[in-house]
C-alpha cells in the first residue's frame, strides 16, 4: 500500500496575533507546499523517515519524528511500518506554515479520517495557536478566520497579489509559541496594535486597496515588537519607493523575520533584497 498526501503552505494577508485575541484574519494557501508519501512495508521495524527537496535541519527531522510518534499513539490499526518520504517546497520555519503543513501532510499520509488527529497534534506541538494556519492549510482555500468559529469563505479581488513577492529575511530567533506567549503577556500595553491589525482585516473584506492596508498592518506589527530592526529597515526602503510590505506569520524579536510579503515595483524590490543577499520567491 502506498499513500500520497499534500498540504500547502499559507500566507496570512491580515491578522497576525490579533486572531489569537478573537479578531478576524484573512489567509490564503500558498501555491507550494509539502508532499508526503507513505509506503507500507512490514519488513521495516517502524516508520523510516526520508527527506527530499529543501534542506532539512536536525530540528525539522526531529519534529517529523515527533509527529509520527503521536500518530502511532493515535493509530487504531496498530503499529505502522514502512517508509515515509517528505518533499517540501516551502522553506521551513519562515512563516509559511511549514510546521502545520508537516503535521497535516504526515497525518494524511499515515491515517485516514485524520482531521481530529491532526488538530490534536497541532494543539500539542504548537501550543497557544489560534487555528488560522490549521484551517487555511487543512481547507486549502482562502479563509476569513475567527478563533473558535468555523472558517468562512472570503472573496478577494482577483489581482490582489499580482506582482507580489516573498522575501526571505532569514530565520526568526524565537519560535511561534514563544512569541505568542510573549505577546499574550503584554496584552494590556499592545491592545491598540492588536485592534489596528483586526481592523486591517475588516478593511480588506470591505474592499479597500491592499497596499494601504499592508502599511498600517506593518506599523502595528512593529508596535507589537515582532519585526526586527533589519527587517524594519528593509520595509522602510520598500515603502520609500512607493511599495508596501509586511512580515507574514509570527516574525521575531531579533534575527530574521521569516518571509516578508512585498508589493510594488518588482525590480526595485528585487534589488533591495539582492543588496542584502536575501532570496525572493514569486507568490
Ligand atoms: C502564525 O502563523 C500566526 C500567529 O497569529 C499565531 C497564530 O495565530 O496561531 C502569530
Amino acid at each position: 500500500m502506498q499513500r500520497c498526501a499534500f498540504a500547502p503552505g499559507k500566507v496570512i494577508l491580515t491578522g497576525e496575533y490579533a486572531v489569537v485575541f478573537g479578531y478576524r484574519g484573512v489567509a490564503i494557501p500558498a501555491t507550494i507546499g509539502i508532499k508526503v508519501v507513505f509506503e507500507e512495508d512490514s519488513s521495516f521495524e517502524s516508520v523510516h523517515i526520508a527527506w527530499e527537496g529543501t534542506e532539512c535541519s536536525e530540528i525539522g527531522l526531529k519534529y517529523v519524528e515527533t509527529i509520527v510518534s503521536r500518530v502511532v499513539r493515535c493509530n487504531e490499526r496498530g503499529e505502522l511500518r514502512g517508509k515515509l518520504t517528505i518533499h517540501s517546497d516551502i522553506p521551513l520555519g519562515k512563516g509559511m506554515g511549514s510546521s502545520t503543513a508537516l503535521v497535516i501532510a504526515v497525518v494524511r499520509a499515515l491515517c485516514s479520517g485524520a482531521r481530529d488527529v491532526a488538530l490534536k497534534i497541532e494543539d500539542e506541538l504548537n501550543p497557544g495557536h489560534s487555528g488560522i494556519d490549521f484551517e487555511t492549510i487543512w481547507g486549502g482555500v482562502p479563509v476569513l478566520f475567527k478563533k473558535g468559529e468555523d472558517p468562512g469563505p472570503v472573496v478577494l479581488p482577483p489581482h490582489l497579489l499580482s506582482g507580489a513577492v516573498l522575501i526571505d529575511t532569514g530565520f526568526p530567533s524565537d519560535s511561534t509559541p514563544e512569541l505568542v506567549e510573549w505577546v499574550r503577556s503584554r496584552e494590556g500595553e499592545i491592545g491598540g496594535a492588536l485592534k489596528t491589525i483586526g481592523n486591517c482585516t475588516e478593511r480588506l473584506v470591505d474592499g479597500e486597496p491592499y497596499a494601504a492596508i499592508v502599511r498600517d498592518h506593518h506599523k502595528a506589527q512593529v508596535a507589537l515588537g515582532v519585526v526586527p530592526q533589519g527587517v524594519q529597515d528593509l520595509i522602510a526602503e520598500i515603502e520609500a519607493g512607493g511599495g508596501s510590505a509586511k512580515v507574514i506569520g509570527a516574525g521575531s524579536r531579533t534575527g530574521g523575520a521569516g518571509m516578508v510579503l512585498a508589493i510594488g515595483n518588482r525590480e526595485r524590490i528585487n534589488s533591495l533584497a539582492d543588496k542584502r543577499d536575501m532570496s525572493v520567491i514569486s507568490i
